[in-house]
């Protein structure tokens, strides 16, 4: 997908856009915070170049048309609050997951709740998509709490390849 053609997303509070490479050191935070980053298995950044190439694969995956990532911004102080991104595109099962952060100072306003429910909109109203999958760990609660005020339901098996994963799913 061409970057002019990048779905912006706009809610009461939030405005999700691209992210571009101005955003290198929100970047970084989220992705080298420990305790943003405790239920979450994935490579952390230790330096600057490895946020930038963060950002670059990001943008090189959704003009491939793999992902849509968006940085969670409130639109009064254009403060990046964190991200949120959708993966996995299946059109045999008809379904798209779903993966967020937050940094850890805006935690517990509501912000997610806020940008994934717009983004829950775009998988079914223009994606079209019929199902949402979330995988997120046994203990991590906040982000357990935030599937279920969606209706998320999880899955009686955890994740084959990880088994402290559990699945939820949203069905349209
Ligand atoms: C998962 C994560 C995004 C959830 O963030 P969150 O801020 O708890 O989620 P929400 O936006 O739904 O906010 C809910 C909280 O805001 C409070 N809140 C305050 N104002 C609110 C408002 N206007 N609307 C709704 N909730 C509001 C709620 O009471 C709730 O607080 P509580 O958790 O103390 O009950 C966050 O914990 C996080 O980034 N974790 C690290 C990364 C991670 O694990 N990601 C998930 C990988 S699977």
């Amino acid at each position: 997908m061409h970057p002019a053609t990048f779905p912006i997303l706009t809610t009461e509070r939030l405005t999700l856009r691209q992210l571009s490479i101005d955003d290198e050191q929100a970047i970084f935070a989220l992705r080298s915070d420990p305790k943003i980053n405790t239920f979450l298995n994935r490579p952390l950044c230790t330096t600057a170049e490895d946020a930038i190439n963060f950002i670059n694969r990001v943008n090189d995956n959704i003009e491939k048309g793999n992902t849509y990532y968006w940085a969670i911004t409130l639109t009064d102080t254009k403060t990046l609050a964190g991200t949120i991104c959708l993966f996995d595109f299946s059109n045999e099962n008809n379904h798209c997951e779903m993966g967020y952060e937050l940094m850890t100072a805006f935690q517990g306003q509501g912000i997610m709740k806020e940008a994934a429910q717009v983004v829950i909109d775009f998988v079914f109203q223009t994606l079209k998509f019929r199902k949402i999958l979330a995988t997120t760990h046994y203990g991590n609660q906040h982000s357990t709490n935030l599937l279920l005020k969606f209706n998320f339901v999880k899955s009686l098996e955890p994740d084959k390849e990880n088994p402290d994963l559990n699945i939820f799913t949203l069905t349209q």
